[in-house]
């Protein structure tokens, strides 16, 4: 029975949002049914029944435990990637078309490699990023101006847009502005995966859209290369952003890397999770914003600060990450035998962390509210039932240069346009929904008053 309600109100529900790419129809539609707000009470209720335990439940996978323990979450994610691998069945059906040579398929040897690729260009821990001006210069030069002179409802297509040119020039250099097909390519490899390899026969499509994306890839990194090359005499720096050069790809060209590292095969996660910003996070900081005045003239204070550390925007951001999450479940897969409350799981476990439901749990005395300044004061970081980037030895390394980018797009927006809530509207007079429609909000955007 447990199985039976955990499906229904879980898995199938994730499956229909999508997992590797949100499909828009079914996320109101998901919303408007308040899926979340029944699989939190489902939740809440089986923490009660197994006093805190964690569960075995059947799912479309087969058995997984489902962990329902802040101890639990703490011991998984902290523990050995290499004992508690992210690379589960199910992910690598998911992300395999698009990123099948990516870190987070990635196990052993090539693992280790590939980590240290990506952690000498995102610099995860590093703030701000190297390329933090450049960042500033061109989503600035991106998205002033985005929504118009007249005064209306905020258009997400161009800012959607205008965010997507950010990013190809921010990854993969300027020239790489307007290479919309390496985008469309990666979303349509996206939808591809959302269906976790239940459709064989479209293999061949697969190949040719991965084709097309990779000669894209490809071509733009050896240029980057070449540059920093030039620029340097040795390929050390992967263009200056103080001279307004400079992206991920400059910097991949003197990252470590051998053989077996794949620096082309890293960049598709690079693209989606930035993109990710823009399609369904920047909306919903925008809403959480114009719903709370005060949060509002903070953020719109450091945005017109051209020496702000953009602290206060950054927290803006990873708590619309906590409150509707975009990874909102975590799966792992137990590779070796491992002791586990006075019991043994056997290797091949599967292991699964609901992140979007315990990310709301009534234990947190801030669950349902926007507060930001948690992630200033070191509440959020601390506590286990919060982990919108995951933790430990899978953490995101890309966390912090996503918030550089993902600040400096909404110091832009704040500088340029007052918004004002139009639907839902997201006040601290009630509790926030559980799950948002970033494709269907509403928001007014008029020119802001110097
Ligand atoms: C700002 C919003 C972001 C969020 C909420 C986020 C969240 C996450 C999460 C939860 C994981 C772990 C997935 C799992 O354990 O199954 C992850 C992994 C990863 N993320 Fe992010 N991410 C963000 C932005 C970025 C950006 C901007 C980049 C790169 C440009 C990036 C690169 C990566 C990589 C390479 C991994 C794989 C890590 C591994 O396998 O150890 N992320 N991210």
């Amino acid at each position: 029975m447990e199985s039976l309600a955990f499906s229904v109100l879980y898995t199938l529900p994730e499956f229909a949002r999508g997992v590797v790419i949100r499909r828009p129809a079914m996320v109101g539609l998901m919303a408007r049914l308040r899926t979340y707000d029944a699989a939190q009470r489902f939740c809440m209720r089986l923490r009660v029944r197994h006093g805190g335990r964690s569960v075995y439940v059947r799912s479309l996978r087969g058995k997984v435990l489902l962990l329902l323990s802040q101890g639990d979450v703490e011991r998984v994610l902290s523990g050995s990637d290499e004992v508690f691998s992210l690379r589960t069945k199910e992910k690598a059906r998911g992300f395999s078309p698009s990123q099948p040579d990516s870190l987070l398929l990635s196990r052993g040897e090539a693992r280790l490699d590939r980590h240290r690729f990506n952690d000498a260009v995102l610099q995860p821990g590093t703030v701000p990023h190297s390329l933090a001006p450049r960042v500033e210069r061109v989503v600035s030069e991106e998205l002033d101006g985005i929504f118009g002179r007249e005064p209306g409802a905020v258009d997400w297509g161009r800012l959607r847009a205008g965010h997507s040119r950010a990013v190809l020039r921010l990854t993969l250099g300027d020239a790489a502005r307007d290479d919309v097909r390496i985008l469309d390519a990666l979303n349509a490899l996206r939808r591809e995966g959302n269906w976790l390899g239940l459709r064989p026969w479209r293999n061949g499509r697969v190949r040719r859209l991965r084709r097309v994306m990779m000669t894209g890839i490809e071509r733009h990194l050896a240029a980057a290369g070449g540059e920093s090359l030039a620029e340097t005499g040795e390929g050390s720096l992967g263009g200056s952003a103080e001279t307004g050069e400079g992206s991920l790809a400059g910097l991949a060209a003197s990252a470590p890397a051998t053989a077996g590292t794949c620096p082309a095969g890293q960049v598709p996660h690079w693209l989606m999770a930035l993109e990710v910003l823009g399609t369904t996070v920047f909306g919903p900081t925008l809403a959480l914003l114009a719903g709370h005045p005060e949060h509002y003239e903070r953020a719109r204070a450091e945005a017109l600060d051209p020496a702000g550390d953009r602290a206060f925007l950054r927290a803006c951001l990873y708590e619309a990450l906590r409150l509707w999450p975009i990874v909102p479940t975590m799966p792992r897969v137990v590779t070796a035998p491992v002791a586990w409350h006075g019991a043994t799981l056997p290797a091949g476990t599967d292991l699964v962390i609901p992140v979007g439901l315990h990310t709301r749990n009534p234990q947190i005395d801030y669950a349902d509210a926007f507060t930001p300044e948690a992630w200033l004061d070191g509440r959020a970081a601390a506590d286990w039932w919060i982990v919108p980037f995951s933790a430990g030895p899978g953490r995101c390394p890309g966390s912090d240069f996503g918030g550089t980018v993902g600040a400096a797009a909404l110091a832009a927006l704040l500088r340029q346009y007052d918004f004002r809530p139009v639907a839902p509207r997201l006040g601290p007079g009630r509790p926030l929904p559980k799950a948002l429609d970033p494709f269907t909000l509403r928001l007014y955007a008029a020119p802001a008053m110097r």
